[in-house]
């Protein structure tokens, strides 16, 4: 038997779905740097939250990030523009590969389907129901529950307890380098979904045990 843990955001949720009204608020040409680096500063700030025990829910690093780009670019960003960016994180898209994967291998006997995520619970239940694909999973585990952010040791553990699954059997599947880094680290399994050449694996650290450039490769490695 297969344990998945599906990570979330950049990996089923696209974090650049708000790029188009990025491009109407701030202009065709930053909207790609600025997406870039909300997402970029958003996972530096859970990181430090982790490390320094100060704890807030992931739309706090998501609204801290912003404002940090919207002072970098030295954009004038309106109240309710700033509202609409942060609304638009609650209904991001699915990338189009998540549902054909998902609703095919729900129907194997052999895995188990599970999400492990920064997202609050709430927050990630809402965006599975948008997209449709909140049935194929047996639950959502969100880092929520310990207040302690990927790649946290903890969050990995905190996993393999509540779904009551081995490291050696479970399978962290994420588009992150660092998130695959931290499973492969604490000895889980670990799938790379490299979407795009922009998408890098550091130089350091676990590797991942498959890296595949899209999800309809997923349910033939197992
Ligand atoms: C998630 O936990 C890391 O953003 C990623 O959903």
């Amino acid at each position: 038997m297969a344990t998945l843990a599906f990570d979330v955001y950049g990996t089923l949720i696209n974090t650049y779905g708000m790029v188009d009204l990025l491009q109407r608020y701030i202009g065709e040409d930053k909207a790609m740097p600025f997406a870039t680096l909300w997402r970029d500063k958003q996972l530096e700030y859970s990181f430090r939250r982790s490390m320094m025990n100060q704890y807030e829910p992931f739309y706090t690093c998501t609204s801290n990030a912003l404002d940090y780009c919207i002072e970098a670019f030295g954009v004038n960003i309106t109240r309710d523009q700033h509202f609409s960016l942060i609304k638009r994180y609650q209904t991001l898209p699915a990338y189009k590969d998540v549902m054909p994967c998902l609703s095919s291998i729900s129907e194997r006997s052999d895995i188990k389907i599970y999400a492990l995520t920064n997202g609050p619970l709430e927050d990630v239940e809402r965006l599975f129901e948008d997209v449709a694909i909140n049935q194929y999973f047996k639950d959502i585990i969100s880092v929520d529950e310990i207040q302690k952010y990927k790649p946290d040791p903890m969050v990995y553990q905190h996993f393999l307890d509540r779904t009551n699954a081995r490291a050696t059997d479970s399978w962290l599947i994420s588009g992150n380098a660092f998130d695959v880094i931290g499973a492969s680290s604490y000895g889980m399994n670990s799938i790379w979904i490299k979407r795009t050449d922009q998408q890098q694996m550091d130089p350091w650290g676990g590797r991942p045990t498959h890296t595949i450039q899209s999800m309809s490769e997923l349910e033939a490695l197992f």
